[in-house]
């Protein structure tokens, strides 16, 4: 679902046309949808109501601060991995007991700035960063919440980049140890080990895996509060899938049918339960507008040039992801219904949508039919929202984009486009 709608031929973000944007702001730009975001939101919290979580937004999606702030005003609370996702997600309201923050690889800094500002909960990957932990809160003189990272060894069935819960991963402990990692560290004083997290990858497609990790989860729970240690909550992490091509992905209510079951007789005695979703609050909420530059004919191909490559949205190149591109002013003909790999409409035409960068795999589609495109024709890549700008770079020293916020008929600049004079501002 979002509010991205033909209109006519033209394609609107809630009321306004989106070519208007792209008049008054440029491209590329990244155009997010208020009511859109609100709704993934909502949406969640009902399908979860009866086990009540804490839905912690992930920051790493997509950080803007008016998409943050907006959802902050919500009640989401926020998934944080950094110190830098610490302040934004600071900076947009969110009070830090709301804030839930795990990462391999935290620096003595950030672990010092979560403990200053009291985060409701630190997620912790390894023995050794507990040890820092709690000698950093030792050191600092404060108490602060952890839970154990554990890797449940359960598939996800999603791009490898982007599965996390596999024993050969980096992330967490193995579900194996951590009845050791409770023995050893569960009664520290000053770094209090008083929940579980589960972050098994994203995104994924199935119900299935959830309900085994969960499942994994809640037994280690049972052992654990055996033996007298606190396990008070259980964070699931996030990976609820986005539709990037209509109806593929399951929605809020079909994840809640299998996950809130298997969690509710503990809740009923006690346990607060964290969910992390990102992509599935922001990736439909978000289209990036792009204008096409040339395009041209080599051997049996035809490009269609566009001024946004993998320095605006790295997900095509990265990991062959789908989105769903077409023209934002289409003939009538070609008006779609339906976000799909393989339209079927006649007089379509097989494009390589590709961008200004000096690399091969610079691309936003392969082999792609579209309508044919000409030179000023203004596409829209859908389902863009979440991991487009949060992952966009400078690379061929290209200014980043443009970020803007619809509310109804009106758009806000939540981040100008970046000038020559950004690109080299830090640098002597
Ligand atoms: N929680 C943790 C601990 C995570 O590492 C992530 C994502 C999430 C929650 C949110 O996952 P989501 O609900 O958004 O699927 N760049 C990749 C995705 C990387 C995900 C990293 N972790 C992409 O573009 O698909």
């Amino acid at each position: 679902m979002d509010h991205f709608h033909y209109t006519g031929d033209r394609l609107h973000c809630e009321s306004i046309d989106v070519a208007a944007i792209a008049d008054a702001v440029g491209t590329p730009t990244y155009v997010y949808s208020t009511a859109t975001l609100t709704e993934h939101y909502r949406r969640i919290a009902d399908a979860f109501r009866a086990i009540d979580p804490l839905i912690c937004y992930s920051v790493k999606s997509c950080g803007n601060l008016g998409v943050c702030r907006t959802l902050g005003a919500l009640g989401a609370g926020m998934d944080v991995v950094s110190g830098g996702e610490i302040f934004r997600a600071r900076r947009a309201g969110v009070p830090a007991s709301k804030l839930v923050y795990a990462g391999v690889g935290k620096t003595d800094a950030e672990i010092r700035e979560a403990l200053r500002e009291g985060i409701f909960l630190l997620n912790v990957e390894s023995e050794a960063e507990f040890e820092n932990t709690a000698r950093l809160a030792r050191e600092m003189n404060v108490q602060c919440r952890c839970a154990l990272r554990v890797n449940p060894d359960v598939d996800p069935k999603t791009h490898r980049y982007t599965s996390t819960g596999r024993k050969e991963t980096k992330f967490g402990v193995d579900i194996e140890r951590a009845r050791a990692f409770f023995r050893a560290y569960g009664r520290d004083p000053h770094a209090r080990l008083v929940g579980l997290h589960l972050h098994i990858g994203s995104p994924i497609y199935d119900t299935a895996p959830y309900v085994s990790a969960i499942t994994k989860a809640l037994a280690l729970r049972d052992e654990l509060l055996t033996e007298g240690f606190e396990v008070s909550v259980l964070d699931i992490g996030g990976g609820f899938a986005a539709d990037y091509e209509t109806g593929r992905s399951p929605d809020a209510a079909t994840y809640a049918a299998a996950i809130v079951p298997l969690l509710a007789p503990a809740v009923a005695t006690g346990l607060r339960i964290v969910l992390e979703p990102g992509r599935a609050i922001i990736a439909n909420a978000g289209i990036l507008l792009t204008r096409v530059q040339y395009v041209k004919q080599s051997g049996e191909k035809t490009f269609a040039i566009c001024d946004a490559g993998m320095n605006t949205l790295l997900r095509p190149s990265h990991y062959e992801a789908f989105h769903f591109i077409w023209p934002t002013a289409p003939a009538p003909a070609f008006v779609p219904a339906r976000r799909t790999e393989k339209p079927d409409m006649q007089g379509l035409v097989m494009h390589d949508v590709v961008g200004p960068i000096c690399e091969t795999g610079d691309f936003l589609a392969l082999d792609r039919a579209m309508p044919p495109v000409a030179r000023g024709d203004l596409l829209a890549v859908f389902t863009a929202g979440a991991y487009g700008m949060s992952m966009a770079s400078r690379y061929n020293s290209v200014p980043l984009p443009a970020e803007v916020l619809v509310h109804g008929d009106r758009f806000e600049v939540v981040r100008r486009r970046e000038t020559y004079a950004d690109l080299v501002a830090h640098e002597a």
